[in-house]
């Protein structure tokens, strides 16, 4: 029986945790594995280049993380840490070279740049072949049209929780809050390409907590600090929380929240997920998985 249907059966009036940290584990496992069976047949790892421009803090865990967990799948990365000073030339002439090595089969530009660097214009330089975070155009036109596409990896971390937990999506409505390129807009496609009715609500709609009382589904992705609390949440709804915030603590200390109020949307939803250990572990291994997508269509397979 599934957790869902566990926690029917025994009439439990709490949300389900959704260990996000757990499926993640198992799907970097189906990695590893295909990548593996990659090794095999084509003779090498498959391989992602990881271009880190500047030194933010955050960015450089994030990036550190990408790479050691890309080596425990058996995925080569091909590390590139760049001063904050770079051109915008230089940068470009790196993805160039990049594009144009066969080793390479993802590239991965963390975000964001330095402001001497158009982002819009590095995403298009990347080749779409390549584009394993589904940013450039060609993919997100060919995801918005329906058609096979590398899709962000944020975006569709939450859909395979999503489907994990409740099966097939169709009919159900979803609420997306936020309406970024990174995770907003391209989860408003997954989730209606899975045949969802889906609405995206964002800083300027109006009666934004009446919205998302009406979500089957709740996505939020908007860098706000606990802002939504049970009187967002439709009884038995599950509950996605994108946001990773550090908040200071009165004794100077400092802990990560999500944008959901886990507390609060515990008492009204069918099932949460938590920050840390939700998300964001989901977001690296569709990177691995994208990696391997990447690989194969690029050799044939
Ligand atoms: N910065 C924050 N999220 C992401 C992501 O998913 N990909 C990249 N490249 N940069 C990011």
């Amino acid at each position: 029986m599934n957790e869902a249907a566990e926690d029917q059966r025994q009439h439990r009036d709490y949300a389900a945790r959704i260990d996000g940290k757990a499926f993640a584990l198992a799907l970097r496992a189906d990695v590893a594995q295909g990548a593996a069976g990659f090794q095999a047949d084509v003779g090498r790892q498959p391989g992602l280049a990881v271009v880190l421009v500047g030194d933010d803090p955050a960015s450089q865990v994030y990036v550190k993380t990408k790479m050691r967990q890309a080596a425990e799948a058996g995925i080569t990365s091909f590390p590139h840490l760049l001063p904050g000073s770079t051109s915008q030339t230089e940068l470009l002439e790196l993805i160039a070279r990049l594009n144009s090595d066969d080793r390479v089969d993802g590239i991965l530009v963390q975000l964001p740049l330095p402001a001497q660097i158009e982002e819009a214009a590095v995403i298009e330089a990347i080749d779409p072949a390549k584009d394993v975070d589904g940013f450039h155009p060609i993919n997100v036109g060919r995801l918005s049209t329906g058609q096979s596409a590398l899709v962000p990896c944020t975006p569709l971390g939450c859909l395979l929780l999503l489907q994990d937990r409740l099966g097939d999506l169709s009919g159900l409505k979803a609420v997306v809050v936020g309406r970024s390129n990174i995770v907003g807009k391209p989860m408003g496609q997954l989730l209606l390409n899975a045949h969802c009715t889906v609405t995206t609500v964002h800083s300027r709609s109006r009666d934004l907590a009446a919205e998302c009382r009406s979500a089957d589904i709740l996505v939020v992705a908007v860098g706000r600090p606990e802002m939504i609390d049970a009187s967002y949440i439709k009884p038995g709804a599950t509950v996605l929380d994108v946001g990773i915030n550090r908040i200071e603590l009165a004794d100077g200390a400092s802990r990560l929240t999500g944008d959901v109020n886990f507390v609060a949307a515990s008492s009204v939803a069918a099932a949460v997920t938590p920050v840390p250990g939700g998300i964001g572990p989901m977001t690296v291994a569709c990177l691995l998985r994208n990696t391997l997508t990447a690989a194969k269509a690029r050799s044939g397979r």
